[in-house]
């Protein structure tokens, strides 16, 4: 039967099995009109460009979420790349990483507004001396983010194995925020929740005070000079703040495309091993909206950190020391042309190569496969 014909079909049982599957930047599906609504003036927020009039800076990396988050829609990567930087310290009694938050960390701006530059003379927050690493950060999609924050801590513990009890070289262990709640998202899974993540990006990339975080940073660690931050706080309301929350959170994650290569490859995927941290699907947990809401999303994550060896090692975060990272989600890698954390490989078979530390094993099945099955894997990758 055609397209049109099935949906004729459909047509008398439900209206919603013909709608078009969501594009990169829409909504997810079976919002009520007031969460659509919600997320189109959020939207609006997510795009602002701020001027210092505004709230923009002192101290900023863009202008706007919608600068960075740009591609192919907002909501999606951009070829920003941040600096942050962090100082390690295993022997030390007590936290292991000083995230320089008394010297402004962890992420260093790499603008700065003409008031400041008049001020102090610089261009950028310097980073301080005390910092052990400095790191580099693209800037990842976040189609979809609002069914990760939906998962119960529950289930991503359930994949934690941090003694590797069933000895098959994979650990994955969580990552806690200061007060001891499990931390999800940022390269480091440091940050528990998306409401969080996205008040925090309003300071640390913008310079925009909100309610939740409503003092400007530091200069690495000196006071603003006087005269140099106009706007008065908040500079962003909370309703505003709200509203950007609820276009974060309603995003459609990427709809997968599966051809019958893909599906080959999605075998070889699993028997390879990159599903033990890759975790093809988690179940969200209750929501107060419907449409996140015991769903099930083609994460491609257990959110936990893994080390990666020594060659990807950059800053600490929390608890993970430089060489973990969060198992970086696959939904929506096919619209990414940079990968890893820093963006260093130009290609998914050079992100794989890159695997070391707990992902070796995975890494050396992937070389031992046949062309075929190599390519097949490739192209499930491109579905996602
Ligand atoms: C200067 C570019 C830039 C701007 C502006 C920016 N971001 Fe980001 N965003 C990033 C980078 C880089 C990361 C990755 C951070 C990391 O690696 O830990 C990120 C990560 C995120 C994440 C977490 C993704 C994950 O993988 O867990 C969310 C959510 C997010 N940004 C939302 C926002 C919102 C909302 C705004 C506006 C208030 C914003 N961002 C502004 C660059 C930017
Ligand atoms: C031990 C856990 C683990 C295993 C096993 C693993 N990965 Fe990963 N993967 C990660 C982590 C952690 C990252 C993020 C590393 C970084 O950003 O530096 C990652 C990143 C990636 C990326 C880059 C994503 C992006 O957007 O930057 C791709 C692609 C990828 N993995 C594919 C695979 C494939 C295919 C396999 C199997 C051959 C595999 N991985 C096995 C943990 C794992």
């Amino acid at each position: 039967m055609t397209r049109l014909g099935l949906c004729a079909l459909a047509l008398s049982l439900t209206v919603a099995a013909c709608r078009k599957p969501p594009q990169p930047g829409d909504p997810l599906a079976g919002l009520t009109a007031q969460e659509r609504d919600r997320f189109v003036h959020g939207r609006v927020v997510f795009d602002s460009a701020f001027t210092p009039a505004t709230g923009l800076g002192p101290l900023f990396n863009a202008v706007g979420c919608g600068e960075c988050h740009e591609d192919p829609k907002a909501g999606g990567t951009g070829d920003e790349v941040e600096r942050h930087a962090t100082a390690f310290h295993p022997a030390a009694a007590g936290r292991a990483c000083d995230e320089l938050a008394a010297k402004g960390g962890p992420v260093f701006q790499l603008h700065v507004t003409p008031l400041l530059h008049a001020a102090l003379g610089i261009d950028s927050e310097p980073v301080p001396p005390e910092a052990t690493a400095i790191a580099r950060r693209t800037t990842p999609a976040i189609f979809g983010f609002g069914l990760l924050d939906a998962v119960p801590d529950s289930v991503i513990l359930s994949y934690a194995d941090p003694d590797d009890r069933d000895h098959d070289g994979i650990s994955g262990r969580p990552n806690r925020f200061f007060d001891g709640r499990l931390g999800r998202f940022g390269r480091k899974a440091l940050v528990p929740t998306l409401r969080e993540f996205n008040e925090g990006a309003l300071i640390a990339e913008m310079g925009v005070t909100s309610p939740a975080i409503p003092t400007e940073e530091t200069v690495a660690g000196q006071p603003l000079p006087a005269g140099t931050d106009p706007a008065p706080d908040p500079e962003l309301p909370r309703e505003a703040t709200d509203l950007l929350d609820a276009f974060v959170r309603l995003l459609a994650p990427p709809e997968q495309k599966l051809t019958r290569e893909a599906r080959q490859g999605r075998e070889v995927f699993e028997r390879t091993g990159c599903a033990r941290c890759h975790v093809p699907a988690l179940r969200t947990g209750d929501s107060p909206v419907p449409a996140l809401r015991h769903r099930e999303v083609a994460a491609y994550t257990d959110l936990l950190l893994h080390d990666m060896g020594p060659e990807l090692a950059d800053i600490c975060l929390g608890l993970a020391t430089p060489s973990e990272f969060r198992t970086e989600p696959l939904m929506g890698v096919r619209l990414r042309s940079k990968f890893l954390h820093d963006g260093r490989a130009t290609t998914l078979e050079q992100a794989i190569d890159l695997h070391a530390g707990e992902g070796a094993a995975a890494r050396d099945r992937f070389r031992g496969l046949a062309a075929g099955e190599r390519a097949a894997l490739i192209a499930f990758l491109k579905t996602l």
